[in-house]
């Protein structure tokens, strides 16, 4: 019997490059047309009830790939399939109700919601939008969704403006905003990195409850593996607009296979104590996105870096089932 797997999104060499300005003279001189490659060609899936986290160092591309896969920004290459569907170039007019069921949560609760918005109101807001309940049946469901997300008495938060909330309390709300329209999947930006540190446990635990009781569908993005791991089902390392290795978190934290993946895990202290082995050291920054290193992206920075890697891009090669790596070591 042939199982199908039931996958939210499938994500197909998904690219974003964004123009880069030219100076007068450039133009002048008629010098070629530069590009931010952020997004480089990236594939996944995320199956139905799964956490996904992005992984990797600022400026990698992590936001821009998120916003890519909600349409948010357009895609430059690739294809994008939500629910069985190709949404990588349908209308705005069609996407309207397929964005129903896939909402973002940014990093920034004070730059998302509105000062001028009750935060009743805020939640109550997509359900007018998307003419899913009049006005009357929209307040009683933000109220139920108040409560739900424990700011509470519910009636009073409801007619509290942001700038009463602490930046925990409004991140609730821009997760009771996100949820009131029972999406099927989510995109949470650095959804906790701006929070106090004492509180993130707690939203990390409110959204792992919508995910089992909406069977919600997640693709997480963070800097911070440690977060990272507390709240995926798999892991994926995104380095300079690519995606170096993919897999189960326990097989991407008890057997890294990529230098890059190593590197970041000797970063956090907590999982570098858990290893003894030889500890993979990296030099230097990120590059930028316009002048991407030729071959493998990472050989300027990685100690292991041989001839191949500075003239062949690697492949990605199984390591074990869903544990994926690109590194000419691996061959
Ligand atoms: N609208 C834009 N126009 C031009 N370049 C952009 C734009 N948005 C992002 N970039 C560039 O694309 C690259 C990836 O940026 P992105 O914000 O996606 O990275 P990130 O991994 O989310 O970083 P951070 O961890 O700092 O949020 C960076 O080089 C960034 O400067
Ligand atoms: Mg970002």
């Amino acid at each position: 019997m042939v199982i199908k797997m039931d996958y939210i999104l499938n994500v197909k060499d998904l690219k974003k490059y964004f123009p880069v300005r030219r100076s007068f003279v450039e133009i002048l001189k008629k010098a070629p047309e530069r590009y931010v490659r952020a997004v480089d060609g990236i594939s996944f899936k995320i199956k139905r009830g799964e956490t996904l986290s992005l992984i990797g160092e600022s400026g990698c591309g992590k936001t821009t790939a998120g916003r890519t896969i909600l349409r948010l920004i357009e895609p430059t290459g690739g294809k994008i399939i939500f629910n069985g569907k190709d949404i990588t170039k349908i209308p705005e007019k069609k996407l309207r109700p397929i964005r129903r069921k896939m909402q973002i949560i940014f990093q920034d609760p004070y730059a998302s919601l509105s000062p001028k918005m009750k935060i009743g109101e805020a939640i109550a807001h997509p359900l007018l939008i998307h003419g899913l309940a009049d006005k009357e049946e929209a307040k009683e469901r933000a109220l139920k969704m108040l409560k739900r997300v424990g700011l509470t008495p519910e009636e009073e938060f409801y007619e509290r403006y942001p700038h009463h909330l602490s930046g925990g309390q409004r991140q609730r709300v821009v997760i009771a905003r996100a949820m009131i329209l029972k999406p099927e999947f989510i995109v949470a930006d650095e959804a906790v990195s701006m929070i106090d540190a004492s509180m993130r446990a707690s939203i990390l635990e409110l959204l792992n409850d919508f995910k089992k009781e909406y069977n919600l569908s997640m693709l997480f993005i963070t800097h911070d593996i440690d977060i990272g791991k507390l709240i995926s089902d798999r892991i994926a390392v995104m380095y300079l607009g690519k995606i170096v290795e993919i897999g189960k978190v326990k097989d991407i934290l008890n057997n890294p296979q990529h230098p890059y993946t190593k590197a970041l895990m000797e970063a956090v202290p907590s999982i570098a104590r858990r290893k003894r082995k030889k500890k993979v050291k990296i030099k230097g920054e990120i590059p930028n996105a316009i002048d991407i290193p030729p071959g493998c992206r990472f050989h300027p920075r990685c100690p292991f870096a041989m001839d191949i890697c500075r003239k062949k891009e690697p492949e990605m090669v199984e390591i074990e089932p869903e544990h994926f790596a690109a590194c000419h070591l691996l061959k």
